[in-house]
Order: structure tokens, then sequence, then C-alpha cells
């Protein structure tokens, strides 16, 4: 009768239970998750059948990055804008698909957090029912007074971040948080409509066997890359080589199979695109932050994703995240510190 899970603990009371051991809590950052948690089940409730309304499909507008926009990218930005907004617990938001900071509207309370987040992860794959997500990183504000918070407030390091998750809508929507505790997933109920915790205390394997990257863009890589991606396809039992490819091209999914079975995922800089794609403040921080949580690494290849001083709301950085030993190996060919055996 092991099936039956030895507590049902939901998200709320995880997140209680968790504050409850910081005295000075103030139950805000429990409340803000649990907004969060009812975005991302309404969320959920448009991806599990966007197949039959008709959310899918272009928008036919380009958002600021360039990217063709969905309308479930849309949809998932403003689901989050209407949850978020009138909690009183946030001072200001911002968002993949707004190129300014969202303030709190005029008579709503004002609070102390911070929230940035990307609404819909992995856009290309939601017309062919491939997972996807929704990334978010909260901050303390740092700019004094109650008013509507500021630029400086959306740009603080990774390393200030006071909590940090994701929702991955795939064969089931789980939803991963850490507030600096280790690393938590939740599978949603659709029964009960709860988030019920699924994945106690996750740990990311030291090695692993897998390794995400677009080959596609193989023309473009720097030689160090090369090398250490044709290391990884050499036959090496000792080192457990060669590795399987795996990409979806969700990052959201990319990364919750890399952070549960070990492995890396790489969105290097390369000849067209220096700083990569990803951005840093609402996908590569956020991750960083649960990646090293539970055992893991994330750097841009050089330096640690956590210790990046952001200049603007969505700069782009390039990104090795995974399994520790997987990404010290990639940083040092990458650093031209290590060549293949000849
Ligand atoms: P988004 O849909 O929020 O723009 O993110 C898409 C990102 C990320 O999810 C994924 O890892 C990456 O785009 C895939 O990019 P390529 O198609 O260039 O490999
Ligand atoms: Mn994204
Ligand atoms: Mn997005």
């Amino acid at each position: 009768m092991d099936h039956i899970p030895k507590r049902f603990l939901t998200l709320e009371r995880h997140i209680i239970e968790n504050e409850r051991k910081f005295p000075e809590a103030t139950g805000e950052l429990s409340d803000l998750l649990s907004d969060l948690a009812l975005a991302a089940k309404i969320i959920s409730l448009e991806v599990n059948k966007a197949g039959l309304v008709d959310i899918l499909g272009f928008t036919g507008e380009k958002n600021i990055h360039g990217d063709e926009v969905k309308k479930l990218d849309v949809f998932a930005h403003e689901i989050l804008i209407n949850a978020m907004n009138h909690g009183g617990h946030l001072c200001v938001m911002a968002s993949e698909e707004e190129e300014n900071l969202i303030h709190i509207p005029k008579g709503n309370k004002i609070g102390k957090y911070v929230l940035l987040f990307d609404p819909l992860d992995g856009s290309s794959n939601i017309d062919v029912n491939i997972s996807i997500g929704t990334i978010f990183s909260i901050y303390r504000r740092k700019s004094k007074g109650n008013g509507p918070g500021t630029m400086e407030d959306c740009l603080q390091k990774g390393s200030e971040q006071v909590a940090a998750g994701y929702i991955i809508y795939g064969s089931s929507t789980m939803l991963v948080y850490t507030t600096g505790n280790g690393v938590y997933g939740f599978t949603l109920d659709p029964a009960v409509g709860e988030f019920l915790l699924s994945h106690d205390n996750i740990r990311i394997p030291t090695k692993g066997k897998i390794y995400s990257i677009n080959e596609g863009n193989y023309l473009y890589w720097d030689d160090g890359l090369k090398k250490y991606i044709k290391y990884l396809q050499q036959n090496d039992k000792e080192t457990g080589r060669p590795y399987s490819a795996r990409y979806v091209g969700s990052l959201v999914a990319d990364f919750h199979r890399n952070l549960i079975y070990g492995g890396i995922f790489m969105y290097p800089g390369d000849k067209k695109n220096p700083n990569g794609k990803l951005r840093l403040m609402y996908e590569c921080n956020p991750l960083a932050f649960i990646v090293e949580q539970a055992g893991g690494k994330a750097s841009d290849g050089y330096q640690r994703i956590l210790d990046i001083e952001p200049k603007e709301l969505h700069q782009k950085t390039p990104l090795f995240i995974g399994s520790p030993h997987d990404v010290r190996i990639a940083e040092e060919f990458v650093q031209g510190k290590r060549d293949l055996e000849t």
C-alpha cells in the first residue's frame, strides 16, 4: 500500500511550515507563493485544453525580443499580472512580455517584494503539445519607502533572490520552488485542485549522462565548446561516455529533466549571438538559484550566474547549468584549460 502518499502535504502547508522556521517571517512570502500557485492552476487549465479553444497560434505581434508572440504567452502574462497585482505583497513586477516595469495599480497596497517572470517558456512548443512552463524570481525591494518599486529594485544580483521557482505544464503540472532551504516539487492533483508534495528536497546527481544543447548552432560555436561536445561523444566507459543528447527546446522541460536525472543544459554565446538567447533576470537567475540549492552549478562559462551584476531588465547571458561535475568540465573546455586527449 505504499502508493498512498505518507503525507498529503499541500504547497500552502509546506510554505507555511518552511516559513515558520524563520521567526521574522511575516507570512507575506507564503501568501505571495500561494497567489502564484493559483495563477499556475489557471494557466495549467488553459494549457491543457489549448487544443480545444482558440488559444493556439500567433497573435500576429512580435515581443520586444522580436519573437512572434503566441496567444498563450499573452494569456499567461495577463493571468499572472491579474493574479499578483492586488495581493498587497509586491511593489513592482517585470515580465519577458513587457518591456517596461509593471506597476501596482493605484488603490492597491504596495508590498515589499519584487516579482520577475517568464510567463510562458518554450513558446515554440505550444502548438505541438510539448511541455512548456512558467519561471519566476522573487526579491525583497531595495528602495526606501512604500512607493512604487523601481528599476533598482528589479536589477538585483541573482544571489539576492529570496525565492525562485518554475511550473512545468507537462504530462502532469508540477511546481518546483526554493526559498533558500532546499528545492521542493509539488504535483497538481486536478481532482482536488491542490499542489501536493511529490519531490521532497530534490538533489541533482553530481554527475549526469545527458547533455542538452541546440546542435543546429554548431557552426557558430567557439572551438572550446566544440571540443567539449566532442569529448562527451567519445567512448570511455570509466567516465560514462558517450552521454545521451536530449533537447526539447523548452528550457523548463530540459532543466527539470536534468535536475532529476543529472546532466548539463547549455545555451552558449556564439558567433551569431555572443550572449546566447536566454534572459538573465527571469530565466537564468531563478534556475541558477534552484540548481545551487539542489547541489548543482550554473555559470556563463566563466562566472557564477548568481554573481552577475545586471545592467538591463531583459539582458541575455550564456548559460551552462546542471550537475556540478559536468558544468566544471564544460568550463575547463570553454576557458581553454582543457583539451581533447589525443
Ligand atoms: P521563451 O519561449 O520564453 O522565449 O523561451 C524559449 C527558450 C527556452 O525555452 C529554450 O531553451 C530556448 O528558447 C530554445 O531556443 P532554440 O530554439 O534557439 O534552441
Ligand atoms: Mn523562456
Ligand atoms: Mn517566454
